[in-house]
């Protein structure tokens, strides 16, 4: 992307990554935040009309359909938005001569493992979700300058405290009790990270392809509780659980640290996770946002 012209687009701009990658991206570039009310990603004419009116310098994509256990029931819809939105976006980005950012999944690997996986080990999706995102992955690389970002675990967002990390952490800070995985490893990312990330890859013109975006390191969620315990200096009872335990209509991999290496050789070293837990931690007493590099 050095030296090219136009803004920067962000569809799905209003989930928890897109407004950290708004804000973030916001302070290089000038930003055309669509969200899923200004473009919907599924509308294939809308989508090559509004960028090619736009002419941005990159687009990146921040929408997804989520819902791992609903698209189970939900595979033409998760296909639609993970899968065939992605080709449509990727087009539309090569024709304007832009750049292509999408986010993946850990979910495309399936965590029969005992090491962190590198960007060149085999994919494996064991759910429809996870298929529809490796999927997605293909059809990114139509885009001559393409960067598919598999990301994990994602925490942190301006006002979508919701997901698996936050809940730990809301609950924790409520002294629990609160049920953990024993059995499942991850590399959390947090989302201002992730962003920052984006911006680097885009403004250093990296190679194209696939790159692991998580923060460093890895630990089960348990593991991630009892660091949240550590850091935020309270008594919370931890409930250890193992996957088998539960029953939930899609597989989750079992094992899925990430190798952030590739990134680094980009010149992009990301934060430990718990780095990034500090600092998220210090947002939450300093405001909405303001574990953000700024
Ligand atoms: N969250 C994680 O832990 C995690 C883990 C691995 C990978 N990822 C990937 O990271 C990316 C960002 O995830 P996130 O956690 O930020 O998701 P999120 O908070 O759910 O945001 C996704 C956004 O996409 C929008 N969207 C859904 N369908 C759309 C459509 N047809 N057209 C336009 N926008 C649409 C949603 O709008 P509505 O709110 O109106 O539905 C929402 O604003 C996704 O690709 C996801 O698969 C996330």
């Amino acid at each position: 992307m050095v030296g090219a012209t136009g803004p920067v687009v962000v569809v799905g701009a209003a989930g928890q990554l897109g407004q950290a990658v708004v804000r973030t991206l916001g302070r290089r570039w000038p930003v055309t935040p669509l969200t899923r009310a200004d473009l919907d990603v599924t509308r294939a004419a809308d989508v090559r009309a509004t960028i090619a009116a736009i002419a941005p310098r990159a687009v990146i994509n921040c929408a997804g359909f989520n819902h791992v256990d609903r698209a189970e029931d939900e595979a033409s819809l998760a296909f639609e938005v993970n899968g065939i939105a992605v080709r449509t976006l990727a087009r539309a980005a090569a024709d304007a001569g832009a750049a292509l950012v999408h986010y993946s999944s850990d979910f495309v690997f399936d965590g029969e493992t005992d090491r962190p996986y590198r960007e060149t080990d085999r994919p494996q999706p064991q759910s429809v979700y996870a298929a529809s995102k490796l999927v997605g992955e293909w059809f990114a690389m139509d885009a001559p300058v393409h960067y598919v970002l598999r990301v994990e675990s994602l925490f942190g967002g301006v006002d979508k405290q919701s997901s698996s990390f936050d809940k730990i952490v809301g609950a924790v800070a409520a002294g629990g009790p609160v049920r953990v995985f024993v059995d499942r490893v991850v590399s959390p990312s947090y989302v201002w990270d992730v962003a920052e990330a984006t911006a680097r890859l885009l403004e250093t013109g990296a190679a194209p392809g696939i790159y692991h975006c998580v923060n460093s390191g890895h630990a089960t969620w348990q593991g991630v509780a009892e660091e949240v315990v550590r850091q935020l200096g309270v008594a919370a009872v931890l409930e250890p659980i193992r996957l088998e335990d539960v029953k939930l209509p899609a597989a989750r991999p079992r094992y899925c640290a990430l190798a952030n290496d590739k990134l680094k050789a980009a010149g992009i070293d990301m934060p430990a996770w718990q780095d990034a837990l500090g600092r998220y931690l210090a947002s939450r007493d300093g405001g909405a946002g303001a574990g953000a590099r700024d």
